[in-house]
């Protein structure tokens, strides 16, 4: 069975659009693409049909993680339809999700961090940051990885 996972930051620039390219080449590596169909978007429109922020690009492709096709699109009311998992980035994103969700929808909300163990947090926003929160970023979605895909194949 196919599993529809979106990714939700507040720009989808940085954050979320980095969560899926880091998880699909994961994905990919294990073998497991097929599995799994992946999307990202953001709670405001500030970037919506603009490339992933820059800085982000450039610390991605740094770890061979290609996002220069990623392009941002805003959360709509039947992406909780569509999608069985939306993960957020972050407390806020998380808020914005749940009043956005409609009572019919059948979808899971977490954060992209639930399933860390001793990391569990939310992931910082980088963008008023330096180069090190970008990397810091890749970092923590790469090891949240592995524990996410085996809560999304968790039938409960
Ligand atoms: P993201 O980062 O939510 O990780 O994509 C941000 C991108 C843009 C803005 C804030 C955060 N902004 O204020 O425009």
């Amino acid at each position: 069975m196919l599993i529809r996972v979106l990714f939700v930051c507040l720009g989808n620039t940085c954050r979320s659009p980095a969560a899926e390219a880091v998880f699909g080449g994961w994905l990919k590596c294990q073998g497991l693409a097929d599995r799994i169909q992946l999307d990202s978007a953001s709670i405001a429109d500030d970037h919506v049909g603009q490339p992933a922020n820059e800085r982000m690009i450039r610390a991605a492709a740094v770890r061979s993680i290609d996002m220069v096709h990623l392009r941002s699109r805003q959360v709509t009311r039947t992406d909780f339809d569509w999608f069985d998992w939306i993960v957020a980035m972050d407390n806020s994103n998380l808020t914005s999700l749940q009043a956005m969700m409609p009572a019919s929808s059948r979808a899971r909300l977490c954060l992209m961090l639930d399933y860390l163990g001793a990391f569990r947090q939310q992931i910082p926003d980088p963008y008023y940051g330096v180069v090190t929160d970008f990397e810091y970023v890749l970092d923590v979605l790469q090891q949240a990885c592995e524990p996410l895909y085996d809560r999304l194949m968790r039938h409960d």
